[in-house]
């Protein structure tokens, strides 16, 4: 039978209901709306598509996002400086910087200089070492909002292997930290792993994030897997597609997500929760 679909944009959208429900009431209680500020350094063209995703998202959950378009050339110790006037002002409860920056500018050290109660993307070393320690705060978006798929999906994970294919800070080695917090088993494949295709035939569980299309070979797949695909690779004739053969993985899942429409949209509906998660702990 081939396998059901998880379909991110109506998971998404109930997220995005329920953020907006809550920001409905901070205002009919009198208090202010949540503000995300989102830093845009240079003019990468898939960059401008994602963060103006998300400052739609802002406005349609009823959050105040305030846009900061900067130059290529600007310095790492001028957006420093802006980092820090946004940590400091109290309308401002999350900091949304677009990676990947210019060459120039160091992801880790302006990351790091975001207030770990305004990172809103989950990303600092504080929250990451949070979620490590079982006491999670701001989780990386993209890494819950795939909980949130599994969780939708009934997935129960004590005693079932996942298998993550990507190790980077943000998605990969996150994601097998939530998995190893819900109780899965984890094993994590990365560009020096030698078969990881025998690493795939055994995974019940299979998120991939090495953003390479078609790195996964349907055929890898174990009948009745659940397969959750974070790649977004652009191809030649302009079409989208993920890391994982779609059509013969389908055949072999019980569950797969589609690209586009699975964990994208999940990833800006966790960000709006971060943010009105962080403006309700400012207040509290
Ligand atoms: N670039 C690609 N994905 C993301 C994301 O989730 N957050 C940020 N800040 N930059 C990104």
């Amino acid at each position: 039978m081939p396998a059901q679909i998880i379909d991110g944009k109506e998971f998404s959208a109930r997220i995005r209901q329920q953020v907006r429900a809550g920001v409905d009431r901070r205002l009919a209680a009198g208090l202010r709306a949540p503000g995300l500020a989102v830093i845009l350094v240079g003019d990468d063209p898939a960059s401008q598509i994602y963060v103006r995703n998300k400052r739609k998202a802002c406005a349609e959950s009823g959050i105040l996002s305030v846009s900061h378009d900067l130059p290529a050339d600007t310095t790492q110790t001028e957006l420093l400086a802006m980092i820090d006037r946004l940590n400091d002002d109290p309308t401002v409860d999350g900091i949304l910087v677009q990676l990947p920056l210019p060459p120039h500018i160091d992801d880790e050290t302006v990351i790091e200089r975001i207030r770990a109660d305004k990172d809103v993307d989950g990303f600092h070393p504080y929250n990451i070492g949070r979620l490590t320690v079982r006491m999670p705060t701001m989780r990386p978006c993209t890494p819950h909002g795939v909980m949130r798929l599994l969780d939708g999906i009934g997935e129960k994970y004590k005693g079932r292997h996942a298998v993550v294919v990507g190790a980077s800070n943000h998605v990969g080695r996150p994601m097998a930290l939530e998995l190893l917090l819900a109780g899965a088993t984890i094993t994590v494949c990365h560009r020096f792993t030698r078969d990881t295709a025998e690493h795939v035939r055994q995974a019940d569980i299979l998120v991939v994030a090495a953003g390479k299309p078609g790195l996964i070979k349907g055929e890898w797949i174990r009948e009745g897997a659940t397969v959750i695909d974070v790649g977004i690779n652009r191809l030649p004739d302009g079409s989208l597609c993920g890391d994982v053969e779609y059509e013969p993985a389908a055949a072999r899942a019980a569950w797969i997500t589609p690209v586009p429409g699975g964990v994208g949209p999940m990833t800006v509906a966790v960000l709006m929760e971060n943010t009105l998660h962080a403006c309700v702990t400012h207040h509290s």
